[in-house]
């Protein structure tokens, strides 16, 4: 089988995480190059560059351009290496803005060039035996879906409050941000089904200026101790004294977290950040032939969690997110081989799903039929038209909106 080869847009945390594959795999995957401008040669590579325009001007010889950049620099070289003749590893979302949305579907579909969506749940085993359970018809059809995503404390503070994803103007709405993995679950359980109505709600409960303690400063070094050291959302607590965010950073010894409260945004008061998008927020979706959905997102959490219950017309799947129960109410067993109890199998970053992905775009692109690259690119779009349309339905108190096409 043809070895494939890709170029990496974007050395940061989703960049490592898929060029970890073609170190798995050598047979499968090899990396050429690597642009980035601070730290490229984080993966193993024979050619770097310090900007993706200079990498792509070149038209290095490969296969796959994987785009692991900031949101804002997803579009133009989405379309470039489209035009180039390449396929796309595209993180999400695909833009911030629907147009640009649209445009990159429509250029990998004329290019007839696959596009994968960093939508990483949908690659774990997890969320496969859901959608087995789904197509295999043995519970019914789906009646409603209720979704919670609960982003954790932690995590909400470190992305949507203090980091990359905190300002919808810099980066994406959070909705797009954080829940389109969601919304792209429901496209894909439903897929033949659109979604058509959508309505939304969500503000920024706590992390405003007017809940700021009294006394406490804008940087968390600078705090008086008595405020801080009671501050689950102190920077020290969250970055150097403990672990659950240095995953994130490729150098995570002390001296570097520390630096980095000191130095960074990360080190922000979680009360005087730049942050204007929803710390929590609703959807409710109705799909053709009427199945409903409701998903909620909420930053207040102790766990990082998703958990799921779908309700069919025959029987019901409830999901903690690594464990799931399926019942069939007339008390047969499922006979569809999906284990009635199943827990995942692993603690791999996203349940085995970032190199699930890779392994699925590579098994596509050996296939070669044209209707399913065409198929997997256009859905790929779908979740995002919910995304923006919840965002506007969000910011106009939740009106009902329409989405078409
Ligand atoms: N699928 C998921 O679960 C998931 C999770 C987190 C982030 N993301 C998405 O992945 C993307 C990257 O996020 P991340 O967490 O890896 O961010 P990151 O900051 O860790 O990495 C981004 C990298 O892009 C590099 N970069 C910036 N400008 C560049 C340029 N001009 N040329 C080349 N490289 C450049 C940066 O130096 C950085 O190393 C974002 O769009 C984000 O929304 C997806």
């Amino acid at each position: 089988m043809k070895k494939l080869k890709a170029i990496v847009l974007g050395a940061g945390y989703r960049g490592r995480a898929y060029a970890e594959y073609a170190q798995a795999h050598p047979d499968q995957l090899e990396i050429v190059g690597v642009a980035d401008p601070v730290q490229a040669e984080v993966i193993a590579a024979p050619k770097y560059w310090k900007d993706w325009k200079d990498c792509l001007a070149e038209r290095p010889e490969a296969d796959i351009v994987m785009i692991t950049m900031p949101d804002k620099l997803h579009y133009e070289p989405a379309l470039m290496a489209l035009e180039a003749g390449y396929h796309l590893l595209l993180e999400k979302p695909i833009s911030p803005t629907e147009e640009e949305c649209r445009k990159v579907i429509d250029t990998a579909v004329r290019c007839q060039r696959l596009v994968i969506i960093g939508h990483v749940l949908r690659y774990t085993a997890y969320y496969a035996h859901i959608k087995a359970l789904i197509d295999s018809g043995e519970l019914g059809e789906v009646v409603s879906i209720a979704h919670q995503e609960s982003a954790g404390f932690w995590k909400v503070a470190h992305s949507y409050v203090r980091g990359n994803w905190a300002n919808s103007i810099k980066s994406s709405p959070i909705i797009l941000a954080k829940c389109s993995h969601d919304l792209d679950l429901f496209v894909w359980w439903l897929s033949g089904k659109k979604c058509r109505k959508v309505q939304s709600f969500g503000s920024i409960k706590l992390f405003r200026k007017e809940n700021m303690p009294k006394g406490a400063a804008c940087k968390c070094v600078d705090c008086p101790p008595a405020i801080e050291k009671r501050c689950v959302w102190s920077a020290r607590n969250m970055y150097v004294d403990h672990d659950e965010l240095k995953y994130l950073f490729a150098d995570h010894s002390r001296e570097a977290m520390q630096k980095l409260i000191e130095e960074t945004e990360y080190g922000r008061c979680v009360y005087c950040s730049d942050n204007d998008v929803p710390d929590h927020q609703t959807v409710n979706m109705e799909f053709e032939g009427g199945a409903t959905v409701s998903h909620v997102m909420t930053g207040f959490t102790s766990q990082n969690v998703r958990t799921t219950r779908i309700a069919l017309t025959r029987g019901e799947i409830i999901g903690d997110g690594s464990y799931l129960d399926i019942t069939r109410f007339d008390g047969n067993s499922v006979e569809t081989g999906v284990p009635v109890h199943y827990r995942l199998p692993n603690k791999s970053r996203h349940g085995g799903g970032d190199f699930n992905l890779v392994s699925e775009m590579i098994r596509i692109l050996r296939r070669n039929d044209p209707n399913e690259i065409r198929e997997t690119t256009e859905e790929a779009l779908q979740s995002h038209l919910i995304c923006f349309a919840a965002e506007r339905s969000r910011l106009a108190g939740g009106t009902m909106i329409e989405i078409n096409g």
